[in-house]
Parts: structure tokens; C-alpha cells; sequence
């Protein structure tokens, strides 16, 4: 539980729960309705935070579509990304300021990125060596940003979920089955028992387009 921030994890995969085909290809898993109902919902967030590997395979925006909020109400956009290896040429700084939480001490590195408009974030590192996810949502929180979505690829999903962080799912469910070879959703959760597995409850299934999109919250939220 982190009593600090409200995260909530956004899911777009193939029926068998893929999100990339084992070339890396993620776009587009799910359809037209389904992307534009993923803006909508980024407008519900103060932040969309990722992690580095999402940047540098497909290089979102992470905005809301213009008309989809008003001028000036974007949700800010932060990525996990320890070592800096995001590129300053990445599309996500022509959208304005992004936090990058970091452990680099590279001082180049950061003058570049800070030039770009990079609000770099230094933070500890966890006991996996990534940037300690707990410490980012606080100072999300402590920024204002208290209500957190999360769209990344299967290693900060895992993450999230493994920490107890995350009290919403939003899953986008396309018709289509990408293979065992594929990406999984979520990395390895290391369960020995199905009683440690993470519980939620479904609150709504719709048909968006070709595609479901569920939501479910955590089990004893
Ligand atoms: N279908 C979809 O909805 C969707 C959405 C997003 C991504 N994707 C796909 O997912 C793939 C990328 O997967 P991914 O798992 O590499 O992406 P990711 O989860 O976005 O990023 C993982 C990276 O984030 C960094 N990180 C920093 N702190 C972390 C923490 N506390 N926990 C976990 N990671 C942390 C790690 O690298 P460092 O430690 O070096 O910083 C880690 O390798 C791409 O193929 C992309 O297209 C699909």
C-alpha cells in the first residue's frame, strides 16, 4: 500500500495477455476506439509515469489528444529510467517538461537531458537496482501528483504489482493471439502459490470497438 498515491495500471494486450510480438512490435495491439478511450483516461490522471524501456521502443508522447483536456491541463509525464538512457531527441520532451527519475551520475548526460527539458529526479535504487518505484510515488505525491497511471512494458507492470502499488487495472483486450514467443504482460512475479497471487475484482467490462476493455480494482481496496 503506499497511502500516498493511487496507481492505476493500463493494460492493452492480445487475448492471450501479449503486448509486443517477440520482434517488439506493439503498435497497434488494439484498435482506433480503444487508443481513443486510453486518452480519455490519461485526462482522469495527474501523471502517466513509464519506464525507459517503453521510451525507447516505441517513443510516446504520453499526452492527452488536444480537445481531450483543456489548454494547459495536460497530465504531467515521468519515466523510470536509472542509468539515463533515454535520448535527448526523444518525442516525449517536445511535449514540455517530463520528470525522469534517475540514479545516473553522469553530469553530461543530465545537462544534455535537462536541456531538452528533462526535470531530472535523482532517487535510490531498490534492492533489483532499478530506481525504487515507492520513492518515485512519493515525490509524485509530494509534487501534486497523487493519482498515478501507469502505461509500461511487462517489467514495471511486474514491479508495480509485486510492491502491492497498484489499486486499479484498465486492460484493453484485443481480439487477437500473438503466441508464446510474444511479450507477456506482466515479467516474472517469482509466485510459488496461487495464494500470494495479486487478487482483483472486475468492476466493468465493455465493448469498445473490436476490442473489451475491463477495469478491475484490487481485492480489499
Ligand atoms: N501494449 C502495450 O500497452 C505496451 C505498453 C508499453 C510498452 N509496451 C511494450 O513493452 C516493451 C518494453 O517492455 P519493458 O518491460 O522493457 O518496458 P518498461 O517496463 O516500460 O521499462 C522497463 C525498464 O524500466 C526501468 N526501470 C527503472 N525503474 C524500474 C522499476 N522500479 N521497476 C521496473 N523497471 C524499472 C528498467 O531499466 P533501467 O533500470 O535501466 O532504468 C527496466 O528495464 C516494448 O516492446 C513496448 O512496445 C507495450
Amino acid at each position: 500500500m503506499t497511502g500516498f498515491a493511487q496507481v492505476t495500471l493500463k493494460l492493452a494486450t492480445s487475448l492471450d495477455g501479449k503486448i509486443a510480438t517477440a520482434t517488439g512490435q506493439s503498435q497497434w495491439i488494439t484498435g482506433p476506439e480503444a487508443r481513443d478511450a486510453v486518452h480519455t483516461l490519461r485526462a482522469r490522471y495527474d501523471v502517466i509515469l513509464t519506464g525507459i524501456g517503453t521510451i525507447l521502443a516505441d517513443d510516446p508522447r504520453l499526452t492527452v489528444r488536444p480537445g481531450g483536456v483543456k489548454a494547459g491541463q495536460q497530465p504531467g509525464r515521468a519515466v523510470l529510467d536509472t542509468n539515463l538512457r533515454i535520448l535527448p531527441g526523444a518525442k516525449l520532451f517536445e511535449e514540455g517538461p517530463a520528470i525522469i527519475f534517475h540514479a545516473c551520475e553522469d553530469e553530461a548526460r543530465a545537462k544534455a537531458l535537462s536541456a531538452k527539458g528533462a526535470r531530472l529526479v535523482r532517487i535510490a535504487t531498490g534492492a533489483d537496482g532499478h530506481t525504487d518505484l515507492r520513492a518515485a510515488l512519493r515525490y509524485l505525491a509530494s509534487a501534486g501528483h497523487a493519482r498515478v497511471l501507469i502505461e509500461a512494458g511487462g517489467k514495471l507492470a511486474a514491479s508495480a504489482l509485486k510492491a502491492g502499488l497498484v489499486h486499479r487495472l484498465e486492460w484493453f483486450r484485443a481480439p487477437m493471439i500473438i503466441g508464446g514467443d510474444g511479450l507477456d504482460v506482466f515479467a516474472a512475479l517469482g509466485l510459488g502459490n496461487l495464494s500470494g497471487a495479486p487478487q482483483f475484482r472486475r468492476t466493468s467490462v465493455r465493448v469498445i470497438g473490436r476490442d473489451l476493455h475491463e477495469s478491475y480494482e484490487r481485492e480489499g481496496n
